[in-house]
Parts: structure tokens; sequence; C-alpha cells
């Protein structure tokens, strides 16, 4: 067994654990005087894949900063594993981190003069030191694994957002992460594309790899997600696993938001849906 199927087996056998793998608690940062982000808890658990949602500004990518420790909070704890994340100081102490926490933002930000498999192998050789053989072979891996192994000699600019998005995933699965986050992956994507980074972050919650979502896909964070954080104004407002936040939801607030969210396609539970229009006024209503 090569060194990537040993980590992907390590993934799908390993149980969701108990303990959490990533904790803030009451965690509280401001920009100057603007308080963005005011007693957040957040608990994700090993094997889990949690969704961060709530509307635009109310604090989803400054959590996920703060847990990659690209943001310090002025106070609370973030622990990732045994590491306390906000006391982090030196340079050489957050790179460490930032190989157990993988990125992946809106943007892909690949080296566009590099082929799609260079990409790949970059960090794990410069940052990680591993031997170039050894990352080709995982590198290959995780392109069949983002199905793009046919593209492995493409540059960038060749592929679609979608396959890019792709290659981001694989990029950041390269440096075998304890968990990875994800900012809004597919809110740049022609709608065609999305479906198809869904389906390999679909694939990766399935293998048991930690994920945390900040997504305004509701439909996915419903089916994907263990559990569900909403977020307003710099607050979780509630949290609790994805079928009671969809289906049930205790705040009024979460509530509002899901229904203007999820769109035609849902109705408060025990709403009557719409009679039909009599044919006279449907005339006038088209
Ligand atoms: N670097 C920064 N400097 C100053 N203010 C910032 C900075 N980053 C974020 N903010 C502010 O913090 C608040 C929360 O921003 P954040 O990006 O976390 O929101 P969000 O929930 O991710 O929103 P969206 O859904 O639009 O991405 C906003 O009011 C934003 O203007
Ligand atoms: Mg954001």
């Amino acid at each position: 067994m090569n060194a990537t199927d040993a980590f992907l087996s390590t993934l799908v056998t390993a149980p969701a654990s108990n303990a959490a793998l990533v904790n803030l608690k009451n965690v509280h940062l401001s920009f100057g005087s603007n308080e963005v982000l005011k007693g957040i808890d957040v608990q994700v658990r090993r094997g889990e894949a949690v969704s961060i949602i709530g509307p635009s500004g109310s604090g989803k990518s400054t959590i996920l900063r703060c847990i990659t420790g690209l943001l310090r909070p002025q106070r609370g704890e973030i622990l990732v594993g045994a590491t306390r994340v906000d006391t982090l100081r030196t340079e050489a102490e957050l790179i460490a981190l930032r190989k157990r926490v993988g990125f992946v933002f809106q943007q892909y930000n690949l080296f566009p003069h590099l082929t799609v498999l260079e990409n790949l192998v970059l960090a794990p050789t410069r940052v990680v030191g591993r031997d170039r053989t050894a990352a080709l072979r995982e590198a290959r891996e995780l392109l069949k694994k983002v199905r793009l192994a046919h593209k492995e000699s493409a540059y960038p600019g060749e592929l679609s957002g979608g396959q890019q998005q792709r290659v981001a995933i694989a990029r950041a699965l390269a440096m075998q992460p304890e968990l990875i986050l994800f900012d809004e992956v597919t809110s740049a994507l022609d709608p065609e594309t999305v479906g198809e980074v869904l389906t390999v972050i679909r694939d990766l919650v399935k293998d048991g790899m930690t994920c945390v979502l900040v997504t305004h896909e509701m439909r996915f964070a419903e089916e994907v997600s263990d559990q569900v954080y909403f977020t307003e104004a710099g607050r979780i407002v509630e949290h609790g696993p994805a079928r009671q936040i969809f289906g049930n939801p205790s705040s009024e607030r979460t509530r509002e938001f899901l229904q203007r969210s999820l769109g035609e396609g849902t109705r408060p539970r025990n709403m009557q849906p719409t009679p039909p229009l009599p044919f006279n006024q449907l005339r006038f209503a088209l």
C-alpha cells in the first residue's frame, strides 16, 4: 500500500470520535471598532462535516480564518487538536498548523505557469520535503479522486472553473491535512460546474475527511452536514444536526433565512400549498 492509499484508508476506517478536532470557545474578534465575532463557540469532531451558514457579513469567513491562524482573536480560545491556535506566535508554528489544516477558497489561486501535476507536488516537496517520486505518485492518486487524471499535463488556464477548483481541492489534500475548510468554493463557478465540485466534496465527506464548509448551497449543506451552525451579526444563533436545523429550526431568524435561501422549493412545515389561481385571475397574474 502506498502512502496515499494508507492515508486514504485511515480516513475511510477512522471512526468519528467524540473528541473535538476543532474547538472555538467564546471567540471575540474586532477589526478596529467593528466587533465581528461576538463570542463564537464551534466544535468539529474528527470525521464530521460541519456547515456554517448565515447572511453575508455575519462572520463565517472570519471564523475559518481564525481556525487557520490567519486572524487572531482578541478573546477566547481556538484549539485544533491539542494546539492552541490563538496563542501561536512564530511563522514556523503557523506553517506547522497550515500543514494540518487545508483551506480552499472561492478563488483557486493555482500557479498558472505550472501544470496541474506540478501544482500538486510543489508544496509537499518544497514545504514538507517529501520525496518527489512519492509526491508524484500521490498527486496522480489524488487527481483520480477528483476525477481529473486526464488533465495532469494541462495548465490551469486550459481548465474550466470547476476543474480548477477540483485541482485546488486535490492540492489541499496533497498536504495530507487533518481537516479541510471550504469557503464558498462554488460561488464563483458557472452553475454547470458547481455539481462536479460538490460531488468531490461529497466523496471526501463520505471518506470520513473532517470538513468545515461555509456555503450558500443550502441543499448541499443539508445533505452532507452532520452539524450546522447558523451565524448572524457575529453570533451563533443556533446549531444542531442538519436535519433539525433545516427541518425544524428553533429560531425564527434561522427559519426566515432558510426560507429565503432555499427559495421556491421549500415552504414552512404545516403550511398549506397555495391553491391554484382561478382562470381569470391567472390571466392577470401572467
Ligand atoms: N480584513 C478585514 N478588515 C476589516 N473588516 C473586515 C475584514 N475582514 C472582514 N471584515 C468585516 O467583518 C465582517 C464579517 O466578514 P466575513 O467576511 O467574515 O463575513 P461572511 O459571513 O463570510 O460574509 P460573506 O457571506 O459575504 O462572505 C464584515 O463586516 C466585514 O466587512
Ligand atoms: Mg465569507
